[in-house]
């Protein structure tokens, strides 16, 4: 609900409050966010006054007052929201209150994935600001949705100034919280090694700059950031969370200022940023979604997993249990034939499984990562019966088939490339520089958009494909302008939005070298994505725990491998393979030709399990309860929000003589009701599996996982 209330606007979620106001000389102060406060006229002045800063004539210093999208350069010196090169040559401007609206609806941004409608009642708050002198206006939008603690928040900037002017930083948000003491965590890594969990104090400062110019949302940094009280944990403690939906170069910063204070930014990397815009033009910020929890990271978790899962995807497939899928990349890599794939999907079949996939190299002449991305054409030396032949067949086995695409790439190698040298991104005069052999193309052209939607529907149409993995493998240099990445990525979503449109029973997996590109921008349109290349499952505890941070264990997708591992050699056991991947879209990626009967077994009894916990896995709250980046155990497990069911995972890493297991305590139960684990028969109490916990059974070897399955008896 939003409400006016004298002069301060509050908009309250399901348990939290955010309060702003405008003062008397029209500037938007932020004067509150946390627990649910009543909806009534409160009294509260902030004063600004500032006898060592630079002030207005009033006496005001804004360098005092949290605002609600700060401009540098008049009487706050601190890191700005938005920065306009204005007809007069300079940048400084004060945005002040012009008129409010407020509508029943969310807000669609333009060109841009943003939270949807479902079936909540959201309301949009629109605070319109301008500066005169600099000819701007902005529209500041806060969504807010009855049933969550979410606030989804936008910026529109447009020209009003009668000239052309240049924005040259436009944050989806700012949040300023008035206190110190908070630390920061955030999820960063690299290729095979995607969202390690880090830690850092926040002191006096620019203490926090996770900003990322690689192309995409990138390995490196993911754009989600937590707030918290420095003692805030999993399961206790105040959190403030910002995550943006948008898959290219993003920036969060949070500085600690000379009161203590904190400004919190996000949105589009200012650096390698600008965008010319003309008289009466308006530039749009992607969505940034404020979450506010007292429940610790776990709170602030399973809000995001249940606002991605309702209100972000564009897919039917969202909200649908997922095919368990088996695919062809780490059986065969680009060494097939059409019989070698057929003896691997018939073999999947035989055992339970539900969709075959085949990776890269079905098209062109491509039987190494040198040549003919862009020629999505079949390779007919390989695949006889084309595409339309081979998914009829592997149909009639009784199987979905799916397709891995590249489609934002191409080789040097290719007939595209002969054909269109000009489609690829470059600057005039260099030579282009090359990431796994290839370019990207230009998507900021709309031809080049037209052709990757042609010859991706043109598949789709022809052949029964039930599945498009779509993948993009390198970084995006060469910009040839400033702003060119964010020109790029409105054509992305451009070309994602259509072909999911056209398409709308296809499950798109997103993939970019593994987790390059796992955000929430690529979340609305395919709602799981390849998590990592890694597939080890001893690092995979980590990446998924990680992951699990900011996005739903229904897009975390996870497939068992071959042992040894192809990323790190390591060996471990089938179960542990298979119990890891159960938390995720699971699946395969082993030549299962080659398995022994003991193995099958023991491979359909995982798909049995799969089948059974894919409900669970889907719609559950997830509560990470051992941390892997902390020690020797992870545990994790999902739970029922009827509390009717629940999976435990518990995993050891390293075995120890004499080791004394601590208890795990579960989370999300009903104390009062019993439950039966359905391995081993045993019920336990949901106060004693709350209280007491559980001690896993490990065997005594690394990397041992213990599971339980949960299900309450019903009186
Ligand atoms: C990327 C993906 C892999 C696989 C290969 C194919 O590395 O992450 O899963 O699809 O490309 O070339």
């Amino acid at each position: 609900m939003i409400v006016k209330n004298g002069n301060i606007f509050h908009l309250q979620g399901k348990n939290t409050s955010y309060m702003f106001s405008v003062n008397e000389s029209g500037d938007l102060v932020h004067l509150y966010y946390g627990k649910k406060l009543r909806d009534k006229k409160y009294d509260w002045y902030i004063r600004g006054n500032s006898a060592l800063s630079s002030c207005d004539a009033s006496g005001k210093s804004l360098d005092a007052i949290p605002q609600e999208y700060p401009a540098y350069g008049y009487t706050d010196l601190k890191m700005p929201a938005y920065e306009v090169l204005n007809k007069n040559g300079n940048t400084v401007s004060r945005l002040t209150f012009k008129s409010y609206d407020i509508v029943d609806d969310i807000h669609p941004v333009d060109g841009m994935p943003y939270l949807l409608k479902g079936d909540m009642r959201p309301q949009t708050l629109y605070i319109t600001l301008e500066d005169k002198n600099a000819g701007i206006e902005a529209i500041l939008s806060y969504t807010v949705f009855d049933n969550y603690d979410i606030i989804a928040r936008n910026v529109r900037i447009k020209n009003i100034s009668g000239t052309k002017m240049t924005v040259q930083r436009a944050y989806s948000l700012a949040l300023e919280v008035p206190k110190s003491g908070y630390k920061a965590v955030y999820l960063n890594g690299g290729w095979g090694n995607e969202r390690n969990i880090k830690e850092t104090e926040i002191t006096e400062g620019i203490k926090l700059d996770i900003s990322v110019a690689r192309g995409a949302s990138s390995h490196d940094i993911n754009p989600f950031v937590m707030v918290a009280d420095k003692d805030a944990d999993e399961g206790s403690g105040a959190v403030y969370s910002a995550v943006l939906i948008y898959s290219g170069n993003h920036s969060t910063t949070v500085e600690s200022d000379r009161y203590g204070n904190i400004r919190l930014l996000q949105g589009i990397n200012p650096f390698g940023f600008a965008w010319e815009l003309e008289d009466g033009e308006v530039f749009e910020t992607p969505q940034s979604i404020l979450t506010y929890s007292e429940q610790g990271y776990g709170g602030i978790s399973r809000e995001l997993h249940d606002v991605f899962r309702n209100n972000l995807s564009r897919s039917k497939w969202a909200k649908k249990e997922r095919p368990i899928l088996i695919n062809n990349w780490e059986a065969t890599y680009f060494d097939f034939d059409e019989e070698k794939l057929l003896s691997i999907a018939r073999c999947a079949k035989e055992q339970g499984m539900d969709l075959f996939v085949l990776d890269d190299g079905w098209f062109g002449v491509r039987d190494n990562d040198r040549c003919s991305l862009g020629d999505w054409f079949v390779n007919r030396d390989k695949i006889p019966s084309g595409i339309d032949g081979l998914a009829k067949k592997v149909n009639d086995l009784g199987l979905r088939f799916g397709l891995w695409f590249e489609p934002e790439a191409i080789n040097p190698d290719s007939k595209l490339y002969r054909a269109h040298p000009d489609w690829i991104i470059r600057v005039p005069g260099m030579e282009p520089s090359l990431g796994r052999y290839e370019y990207l193309l230009d998507l900021a052209k709309d031809e080049v958009c037209d052709y990757i939607i042609n010859a991706v529907s043109d598949i789709l149409r022809t052949a029964n494909v039930g599945y498009v993995k779509w993948d993009m493998n390198r970084v995006m240099t060469d910009m040839p302008y400033p702003g060119y990445n964010h020109k790029f990525y409105l054509g992305f979503y451009r070309v994602m939005s259509t072909i999911c449109t056209s398409f709308p029973d296809v499950l798109f997996e997103g993939c970019a070298s593994g987790g390059g590109r796992f955000d929430a921008g690529v979340l609305a349109y395919m709602p799981q994505i390849w998590t990592s290349d890694n597939s080890d499952a001893v690092k995979r505890l980590q990446i998924q725990y990680g992951t699990s941070l900011a996005y739903p264990i229904s897009s975390i997708s996870a497939h068992v491998t071959a042992v040894p591992n192809h990323q790190n050699g390591r060996v471990t056991s089938l179960k542990t393979r298979g119990d890891i991947a159960q938390c995720g879209v699971f699946g395969y990626e082993l030549d299962i030709t080659k398995m022994t009967e003991d193995e099958l077994k023991e491979l359909r009894e995982q798909i049995t399990d799969c089948k059974k916990l894919r409900p669970l896995m889907l719609n559950g709250d997830f509560y990470r309860l051992k941390n892997p980046f902390e020690g020797n155990i992870c545990a994790w497990e999902m739970a029922a929000k009827d509390k009717s069911e629940a999976y435990l995972m518990c995993a050891k890493v390293l075995s120890e003589a004499h080791e004394r297991e601590k208890a795990i305590k579960l989370c999300g139960l009903s104390a009062d009701a019993d439950y039966l684990d359905t391995y081993t028969n045993t019920v336990y109490g949901g106060d004693e599996l709350m209280y007491k916990g559980i001690v896993p059974k490990f065997g005594m070897y690394d990397f041992a996982t213990y599971t339980v399955h949960l299900v309450k008896i019903e009186n």
